[in-house]
């Protein structure tokens, strides 16, 4: 069927539930760092599905692999064995900071939070949560209840209880509420949704300290910062963090949904039946995220990050434009926070041929594909100096 632009904006508009609010813009191919719209303009993606697209769009051995695995089996429920969900599973524990041994598959990141949740409270018998404020972790009940935005979560209040709150970064006040009615605390090592805020490891490696001393579980969320993102394949290795429970999802599998709560030698024996997923671990995205793991090494994405991430906040810093509050970040999760509202200036960017997201009110972020070129990273620096009026 032949549908113009107009019709695709109405359809959306008229028959999406209304959750999001969108740009005019109807991308429908992508390459590498790339998308075009219909109309064939195009733009260097920095939004990169949410950071979901690391490995860039249409990857050659993410495509090939998926086609394959399509043409082979498309589901295996989880009541059977597979061979690409083992050889998934088997490839994620060997790259999974050591101690994380087993893992739940699922389809998103809220799920492998929730998982994650439900998998603390049953192993420790206790229902406290404590969460850091500015966390992002999800818009289900239970990862809702540990998000620390109000204007996603009062609306559906009352959520999950027994959850608290500290200040991100915070040992002492992390210190003044994990106690032995704790079952886990859930952090990311940077928090993305709240303003791109990496963690210091003071904090994250105290916080790790302390759940082991009261009998706690140490959740990291590594749904934004994984994988490769940062600079390393996860960002907890920047620290040598050691979770009883990491969540992943985003990229994991180059693009096509999927999460996985991976699932460390503290917790035990998960009982049968507590928790399941009819689509987790379906052999189409455990192909494609096995590709995306060798891919990921093969090819060096990791240290690329690093290297461009540094290119990329050089640059903006370099900048110096009184616009321009702070630019931090790590590897290729940058954000550059304003002294005011940065939505005019993310529609201006776009105009200019840049996508990139919001972080808050004030912070535009880039979480650009780890395949994106130095020329590439070079004309969002310059685009940006012209929006800003550098
Ligand atoms: C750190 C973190 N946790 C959880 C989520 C939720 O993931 P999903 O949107 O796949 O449910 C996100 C999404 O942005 C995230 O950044």
């Amino acid at each position: 069927m032949d549908v113009n632009r107009d019709q695709i904006i109405a359809w959306e508009n008229q028959y999406e539930s209304g959750v999001y609010g969108k740009q005019s813009i109807v991308l429908v191919r992508g390459r590498g760092a790339r998308v075009w719209d219909m109309d064939g303009t195009e733009y260097i993606d920095c939004i990169g599905g949410h950071g979901a697209a690391a490995m860039g769009h249409a990857h050659p051995a993410i495509v090939t692999a998926v086609q394959a695995q399509a043409e082979r089996l498309f589901l295996a429920p989880n009541g059977f064995y597979n061979d690409m969900r083992a050889q998934c599973l088997a490839e994620l524990v060997r790259v999974a900071p050591p101690g994380l041994n087993r893992a739940f598959l699922c389809n998103s990141g809220t799920e492998a939070v929730e998982a994650a949740l439900k998998f603390a409270r049953l192993v420790t018998g206790r229902t406290k949560i404590v969460s850091t404020m500015r966390g992002f972790h999800g818009r289900s009940m239970g990862a809702l209840s540990t998000t620390w935005r109000k204007e996603y979560r009062e609306p559906f209040e009352p959520l999950i209880p027994d959850v608290t709150f500290v200040p991100y970064n915070r040992l002492e006040r992390m210190a003044g509420v994990i106690d032995a009615t704790t079952a886990a605390v859930i952090v990311e090592v940077i928090q993305g949704e709240g303003g791109v805020y990496p963690g210091t490891a003071e904090f994250l490696a105290g916080t790790q300290a302390l759940c082991r001393e009261h009998g706690a579980l140490f959740i990291v969320d590594e749904i934004q910062t994984g994988i490769g993102r940062t600079g390393k394949l996860f960002a907890s290795e920047h620290f040598d963090l050691r979770p009883d429970l990491m969540t992943v999802a985003k990229s994991i599998a180059g693009g096509i949904p999927m999460g996985s709560t991976l699932i460390g030698e503290r917790l035990g024996e998960i009982p049968g039946h507590v928790h399941g997923s009819t689509f987790g671990g379906n052999p189409l995205a455990c192909a494609a995220a096995l590709a995306t793991l060798h891919a990921m090494e093969a090819e060096g994405l990791p240290q690329r990050a690093a290297t461009l991430g540094a290119r990329l906040m050089d640059g903006l810093r370099a900048l110096d434009n009184p616009a321009i509050r702070e630019v931090r970040g790590m590897g290729l999760m940058v954000g550059m926070e304003l002294k005011e509202h940065s939505a005019p200036y993310l529609a201006a960017l776009a105009e200019q041929g840049v996508l990139a997201l919001p972080a808050g009110a004030t912070v535009m972020r880039f979480l650009p594909p780890l395949v994106i070129s130095e020329q590439d990273i070079d004309t969002v620096i310059e685009k940006v100096a012209l929006v800003l009026g550098s």
